[in-house]
């Protein structure tokens, strides 16, 4: 482990000292330096790699050695970042000693330093028996998009009185399993506010307001490189995909007008070396 890695207890350190917590998600080796190099505190090797990276329609389909393939190649660039590595649909609900054995794939053939799981009160079994082997959880709760067509689509969730006492409800029930973090996605401000002050763990928000301990965004949505569609609580902070665009245009015009290489790219022989040939 480098020296500066960042740790469970330096999390839970800056959630008592009210520092916040970053968390961006990565899923390539080049994106996954320039993460932590930025001084990011933790790296989501998200599910969400499925539509940004692969294209699917939806976080389901994703299996798990699409997964570890993608946790690898982070796992090789990061030095500092904490590392959390997502369980696909399907790799943790259809029985204990599968969802142990699959957790223990990420942190044994990809490197990662712990594994998120989607789900409220329903999973914390799970978790109990994840971090019972010895692997770090993170839960996740709210808008879970493994199981959105259980939520009728992707919604705000928590935002009557009752749903968001399940949640708060979800929330302890997963602390008391032994989850380390909890991501809080798409739950009003003030239920995201509670739940932040009843944990003892840290909370880290996604479309849950200002209140919870740190914050996660999807890279691509941050960076502009996912286009297909953008939810209220993303901040692009830069939209690359036209620099790209214009980028690859200028290259196709110069090879097909002879511009591209120039001679500053191309290798020479002498000259009576090349008159042998
Ligand atoms: O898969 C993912 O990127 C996530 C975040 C949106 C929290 O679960």
């Amino acid at each position: 482990m480098s020296q500066n890695k960042v740790t469970i207890g330096m999390l839970k350190d800056k959630k008592e000292k009210n520092q916040k917590i970053t968390m961006l998600t990565a899923y390539d080796y080049p994106t996954a330096r320039l993460v932590d190099e930025a001084g990011i505190d933790t790296i989501l090797v998200g599910d969400s790699l499925g539509m940004v990276v692969l294209g699917y329609d939806s976080t389901v389909p994703v299996t798990m050695d699409e997964m570890l393939h993608h946790c690898r190649a982070v796992s090789r660039a990061v030095n500092r970042a904490f590392i959390i590595g997502d369980m696909p649909f399907m790799s943790y609900q259809a029985g204990i000693e599968e969802a142990i054995k699959n957790a223990g794939r990420f942190m044994k053939e990809a490197g990662c330093d712990s594994v998120k799981l989607e789900g409220g009160s329903e999973m914390a079994h799970v978790v109990e028996a994840i971090v019972r082997a010895g692997i770090p959880v993170c839960a996740h709760i709210g808008l879970t998009p493994q199981t959105a067509t259980m939520l009728s689509g992707f919604k705000v969730q928590g935002k009557d009185a009752e749903s968001a006492r399940r949640l708060i409800q979800s929330a302890k029930d997963l602390e008391n399993a032994g989850a380390f973090m909890i991501v809080m996605e798409c739950i009003p401000d003030q239920l995201a506010k509670r739940i932040t002050s009843e944990l003892s763990i840290p909370t880290i928000g996604i479309g849950a307001g200002k209140h919870c301990d740190g914050q996660v965004l999807v890279y691509h949505d941050l960076v502009g490189l996912f286009e297909r569609f953008t939810p209220k609580f993303v901040k692009q902070y830069i939209n690359i995909s036209p620099m790209i665009k214009e980028a690859l245009l200028k290259y196709k015009e110069e090879v097909e007008n002879g511009h591209f290489p120039g001679p500053e790219h191309t290798f020479v022989m002498q000259d009576e070396e090349a008159e042998k040939i």
